[in-house]
């Protein structure tokens, strides 16, 4: 009973842990883009090397609980068996029942055997434990595909956030050119949007601004500087990104709105989600801003979600946003909300919007149209349109879409 008492919950214990460490785990590398954009490394390490620790605490906890119990378990059960083969021994002689004599025997035969196969599952799982191991330090030796260079500047003061593509190529690792010879001025506080079929490269185009890659050709800039220059967690700070998909980690609502600001204080972080349209329907949650969402938390909808990512970045308040529009789509009251807490966010702020709905582009300063890797159109809504060529396609295929489903 001892036994039951103490190493079991000690390993019930370590099983939690090893829950949680896979819950953070998972949390950091689905949210790996999040993570980067929002500068958050060295937090969400320190969240993982906790867990780590933990969960190894819990495990030599559980180990030397079993280690000290069970040769106390052991040597019990032997003195039992001693017991049952002394007493059934003189009961045989004395001519009584055999048959309980052997139940019994196997009984506590038994009991004897249950810890062992305990101990022997137990092992298993440390070279289970091991085995990963293995791979997570394979994983530790990949070296990151964007170095900073040791010379890496910081940025004096805060972005004008003008955008410059000089001649930029990019391609994946292993594939053809996604982008070739792109030039692109964005000036500050412009809002500039990219159409373009899907698959063409416009978020791969974005992604090279926070230096999720580095192009293979040309120079990307902000406010004149290579941004392979800049440090880039002083590079990351100018920028805001709410992704195509918005991934949520798992905490509390609160938790996830001041993943754009971790300083932030309680009163800024409500205003960023009144700003985002999403005060009101986490006041409606269960827990207010208290409520646990994510992986094993509430479901959010979709608008829920992309609002919530919008008042992170609206408490980051960096002076470049980008914008993957999400293809998704949402009832039109949401869409309004959704419409509405953007161009709030946009206020002031170099915007690149990756537009699906072309509603959306309507106002854009400047319009960037791929095709296969290149820029083949450019202008303003009005130009492209006149121009009469893949823009005007899309726009006139997207009306024609808007006409049928009205
Ligand atoms: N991480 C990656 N590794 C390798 N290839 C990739 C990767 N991400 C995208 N690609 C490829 O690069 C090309 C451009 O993809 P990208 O996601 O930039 O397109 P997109 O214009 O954003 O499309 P959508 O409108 O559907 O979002 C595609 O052919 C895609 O298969
Ligand atoms: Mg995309």
């Amino acid at each position: 009973r001892v036994y039951a008492k103490k190493v079991r919950p000690a390993f019930r214990r370590r099983q939690v842990e090893l829950g949680q460490l896979n819950a953070v785990l998972n949390d950091n590398i689905s949210g790996i883009r999040e993570i980067k954009a929002f500068t958050r490394e060295d937090a969400e390490a320190q969240r993982i090397s906790l867990g780590i620790e933990n969960y190894r605490r819990s495990l030599l906890y559980a180990l030397k609980m079993m280690a000290i119990f069970q040769p106390l378990v052991d040597f019990s059960s032997s003195v039992g068996m001693l017991v049952v083969i002394y007493f059934g021994g003189m009961l045989v002689n004395d001519g009584a029942l055999a048959i309980a004599d052997l139940v019994a025997f196997f009984l506590y035969l038994e009991m004897l055997y249950q810890p062992i196969r305990m101990l022997s599952d137990a092992w298993e799982r440390i070279q289970e434990t091991l085995a990963s191991g293995d791979r997570v330090d394979e994983l530790l030796q990949e070296s990151p595909e964007v170095e900073e260079r040791p010379d890496a500047m910081r940025l004096a003061a805060r972005a004008k956030g003008e955008i410059v593509f000089e001649n930029v190529s990019f391609c994946y690792s292993q594939g053809d050119m996604v982008l070739e010879n792109i030039c692109l001025e964005i000036g500050a506080g412009q809002m500039v949007a990219l159409v373009g079929p899907t698959g063409v490269g416009k978020s791969t185009l974005v992604s090279l601004i926070p230096r999720f890659y580095d192009p293979v050709a040309g120079t990307v800039r902000l406010d004149g500087i290579d941004t392979r220059h800049l440090e880039l967690e002083s590079l990351r700070q100018q920028i805001s990104i709410v992704l195509q998909d918005v991934f949520l980690f798992h905490g509390t609502v609160r938790e996830n709105i001041l993943f754009g600001n971790p300083d932030a204080c309680e009163v800024d972080m409500m205003r960023a989600a009144r700003v985002a349209n999403a005060h009101q329907f986490i006041r409606d949650l269960s827990n207010g801003y208290d409520t646990l969402i994510g992986e094993r938390g509430v479901k959010l909808s979709g608008g829920q979600k992309q609002r919530l990512s919008i008042a992170r970045a609206v408490l980051k308040d960096a002076p470049v946003l980008i914008l993957d529009e999400a293809t998704s789509s949402v009832d039109t009251e949401t869409e309004l909300l959704i419409q509405e807490a953007l161009e709030r966010l946009m206020e002031g702020k170099t915007t690149i919007i990756i537009a699906h709905r072309l509603s959306t582009v309507r106002n854009a300063d400047k319009i960037i149209v791929l095709e296969n890797t290149h820029i083949v159109e450019t202008g303003t809504h009005q130009e492209l349109v006149s121009v009469g060529g893949l823009y005007n396609r899309l726009y006139t295929a997207q009306r024609r879409l808007q006409h049928l489903s009205a």
